[in-house]
């Protein structure tokens, strides 16, 4: 597996990728925003950074992170992560979430990365937390804020 970047020859498999069961992406799925709007995101703001996430050749996965402000204060956040419906429960979710928190530790001034999932997002939460990461207590917009410290 590796993390690659996102190119005019392969944005639209990027943009294709989906967590919705019927495999059709929409703009607003369950747990996370379709990669189409995060990659249109990214394009209006130079602060995020997207990556695809190949595996044996496909790509399964993206996710987009960077710095964000936090009550005045610049931290680094992974912002989207999904691995598409069709390659889910395989164990890519969390090899993949190891190579991008390689990659984020690597960045300019990160010591930690935060991140925010929903309350009923019981397997996300489950990787974050096997990877380390700790629950604060503080919800944004009705989000819990997750934290691991490099
Ligand atoms: C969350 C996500 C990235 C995980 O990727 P994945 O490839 O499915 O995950 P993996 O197969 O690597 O690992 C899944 C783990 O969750 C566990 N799990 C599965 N369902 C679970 C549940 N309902 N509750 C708790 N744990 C669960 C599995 O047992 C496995 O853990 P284990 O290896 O310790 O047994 C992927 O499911 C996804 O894209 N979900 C939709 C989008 C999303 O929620 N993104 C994160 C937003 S914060």
């Amino acid at each position: 597996m590796k993390l690659i970047d996102i190119t005019k020859e392969n944005y639209v498999q990027v943009a294709m990728l989906t967590t919705n069961e019927d495999m059709k992406p929409t703009v607003l799925e369950r747990y996370v925003t379709s990669n189409a709007f995060s990659m249109a995101q990214s394009k209006y703001s130079d602060k995020w950074i997207t990556k695809a996430v190949e595996q044996d050749g496909s790509i399964i996965g993206f996710a987009m992170y960077g710095p964000t402000d936090l009550n005045g204060e610049t931290v680094f956040q992974l912002c989207r992560f999904m691995i598409d419906i069709r390659s889910q429960g395989k164990g890519y979710g969390k090899e993949a979430l190891k190579l991008i928190l390689d990659e984020m530790k690597q960045l300019d001034g990160c010591n930690a990365v935060y991140l925010s999932i929903e309350p009923e997002n019981e397997r996300a939460r489950h990787i974050y937390e096997q990877a380390g990461f700790v629950c604060l207590d503080m919800e944004i917009c009705g989000e819990l804020l997750f934290k691991l410290a490099f």
